[in-house]
């Protein structure tokens, strides 16, 4: 093999690294070891760098191979190199001091906050990783519905938390008495107030101070005086739509419906109407969609119907758009009222209702 022509012609001293590469290489060196993982104590940094045969004084040695030119140029360098190495020494040796004086490390290196073993490394230390977190299933799906009815025209309004007689019923046509009353089995104040029942209870509110065109969603925390079981919980979730306008029919409330529950679930979806009875409504009505657990094949969830409701709904009763100012002559409206937890329920086939506000992390880990 012939022998290379530029090897014969290079001189000992040109094969030697520059001194801004020496520096620069001492300075990667150090900080990959400021970083490592356990730490490096600061007495080894000292002996490894600043010591009789540490880097950094070696390569000072180095200046008497620099030509006279270039030598003061080097030196300055090496010198700023020597400044910084030692700075970065006495940082490290001051946490090292805080750590041993707070008692939270002790010189051989045991941390009591450490949330993992001694000695482990890397991905062996859990504690190191950060814990993230995820939305709570009634919260992606509540967001997604409201996204859906927000694309469809509609405006978002929050509900009250707690709220009076009048708007909870009366203004809802369940006057004192009324047997329909015991459908909402409710908490009271000492003060008579309500934390409410249903979001109709902001129904009045809306149409009383919205001019129609009316088209309002509102969302609410709901709480009833239940009995808990798999499928019945005392608090939840509520969207509630109104819509008012002249000339408005039973095809725009079963349109909107439908339009609803396709873009939802990303595809067409069965839906049928039966009659129902809520008294701010008339006629009061069910929407039901195919039962999505089962495929329509019959189960528990949906009592082997093949249907499952989902959406109260109704044209609103003319007690009530009258009892807000409206002519119930001129105009007409629908309303409805959709429960997140029966959403999620259907969408990821959830046994026991009572898991969604149970705060349980094992439920909840499995909607990442
Ligand atoms: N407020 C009713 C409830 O929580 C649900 C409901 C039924 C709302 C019919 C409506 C409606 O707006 O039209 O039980």
């Amino acid at each position: 093999m012939p022998k290379s022509h530029s090897s014969k012609r290079a001189g000992k001293n040109d094969r030697k690294p520059s001194i801004s590469a020496l520096v620069r290489d001492i300075k990667k060196q150090l900080l990959s070891d400021l970083q490592s993982d356990p730490p490096i104590s600061t007495a080894q940094l000292k002996t490894k760098y600043l010591g009789k045969q540490g880097m950094v004084t070696r390569a000072m040695k180095e200046i008497g191979a620099v030509a006279p030119e270039k030598r003061s140029e080097a030196g300055k360098e090496l010198n700023t190199l020597k400044l910084w190495a030692e700075g970065q020494m006495s940082r490290v040796s001051e946490t090292e001091k805080m750590r041993l004086d707070s008692g939270i490390a002790s010189d051989d290196g045991f941390d009591v906050t450490a949330p993992f073993p001694p000695n482990t490394t890397g991905s062996e230390r859990p504690g190191l990783e950060p814990k993230v977190g995820t939305l709570h299933p009634l919260t992606t799906v509540g967001e997604k519905a409201i996204r859906i009815f927000e694309s469809m025209g509609f405006h978002l309004v929050e509900a009250r938390r707690l709220d009076d007689d009048y708007n909870s019923f009366e203004a809802l046509n369940i006057p004192k008495g009324h047997p329909a009353r015991d459908l909402w089995d409710t908490f009271w104040t000492e003060d008579r107030l309500i934390p409410i029942p249903h979001t109709s209870a902001m129904q009045n509110r809306i149409l009383s101070s919205v001019k129609p065109p009316i088209r309002e969603i509102i969302v609410g925390k709901c709480f009833r005086n239940e009995a808990t079981d798999a499928s019945h919980e005392h608090t939840f979730y509520q969207l509630e739509g109104v819509y008012v306008d002249k000339n408005v029919t039973l095809t725009d409330l079963i349109g909107t419906l439908s339009h609803f529950m396709n873009a939802f679930y990303g595809r067409d979806i069965k839906y049928k109407i039966q009659p129902s009875y809520f008294p701010f409504v008339e006629p009061g009505l069910e929407f039901l969609i195919e039962c999505l657990v089962c495929g329509q094949r019959g189960c528990p969830f949906c009592h082997y119907s093949k249907w499952v409701e989902v959406i109260p709904c109704g044209p609103i009763h003319p007690n009530v758009l009258r009892e807000s100012g409206l002519n119930p002559d001129e105009y007409s409206g629908f309303a409805w009222g959709l429960g997140f937890d029966r959403l999620v329920i259907l969408r990821n086939q959830i046994s026991d209702i009572r898991l969604l506000h149970s705060g349980d992390l094992k439920f909840l880990e499995q909607f990442r």
